[in-house]
């Protein structure tokens, strides 16, 4: 029986494009694996913490010696880093903020990766299928003005090679903000289009 975890950060509810696709992909996931398990985490209704202090010391501290939020902080931090390593599929979905990924993706990771415990030495991710759906307002596509501006994607496949996935694939929404913004109301085809080819890729890739 597999397990698919998968990782929710827009706060928009139907209105979100990146799960909007990830929907689609949960679908087909389900229908190929019909005895399989979906664990969602929705970080913008459930945010992790940012770390702190206690969060951060509690690893330099004997187990016996933490304080009870050092103990609390550390437990929340092994809890996560369970659920992802019980996986064998992720999926995470997530808008692209500000050329990068909002802060409480980045809070995630933070809490997750911890040095020996989930880190490239432990590659934990290794083995897994790991895609991430990416929506953006605009499009940074080779040729595009503004080309090379994404740090999100960049960034995502970094982190997920680094904790040891070889199969890792981005399903990128473009446009976003055609229709909502006057200066993109040309791209709305390209809006629908990128939307369409979104679903495609996330149908096949979960069903691959
Ligand atoms: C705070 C904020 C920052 C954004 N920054 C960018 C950006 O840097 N580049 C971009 O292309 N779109 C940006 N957008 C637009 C979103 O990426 C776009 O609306 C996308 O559809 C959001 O994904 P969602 O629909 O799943 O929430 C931003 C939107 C918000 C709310």
């Amino acid at each position: 029986m597999s397990t698919l975890l998968h990782i929710e950060v827009s706060p928009w509810a139907e209105n979100s494009l990146s799960r909007t696709v990830s929907a689609q992909y949960v679908a087909s996931w389900s229908a190929a694996n019909p005895d399989g398990t979906v664990i969602t985490r929705d970080l913008d209704k459930t945010p992790v913490p940012h770390l702190d202090v206690e969060s951060l010391s509690a690893g330099f501290v004997a187990e016996a010696d933490r304080s009870e939020p050092m103990a609390a902080k550390w437990g929340a931090r092994m809890y996560l880093i369970e659920e992802i390593s019980g996986a064998d599929e992720i999926l995470i979905s997530t808008p692209l903020w500000n050329y990068g990924i909002p802060s409480v993706l980045k809070a995630y990771i933070d809490n997750i990766v911890i040095p020996g415990v989930f880190d490239e030495s432990t590659a934990t991710l290794t083995g897994k299928k790991v895609t991430f759906v990416i929506a953006q307002g605009g499009s940074y596509a080779d040729g595009s003005p503004k080309a090379g501006w994404d740090y999100a994607s960049g960034y995502l496949r970094q982190f997920a090679g680094a904790m040891g996935a070889t199969d890792v694939e981005v399903v990128t929404i473009e446009f976003g903000l055609a229709g909502v913004v006057p200066a993109l109301e040309a791209f709305i085809p390209n809006k629908e289009a990128s939307i369409a080819a979104g679903k495609e890729a996330a149908k096949n890739r979960a069903a691959a």
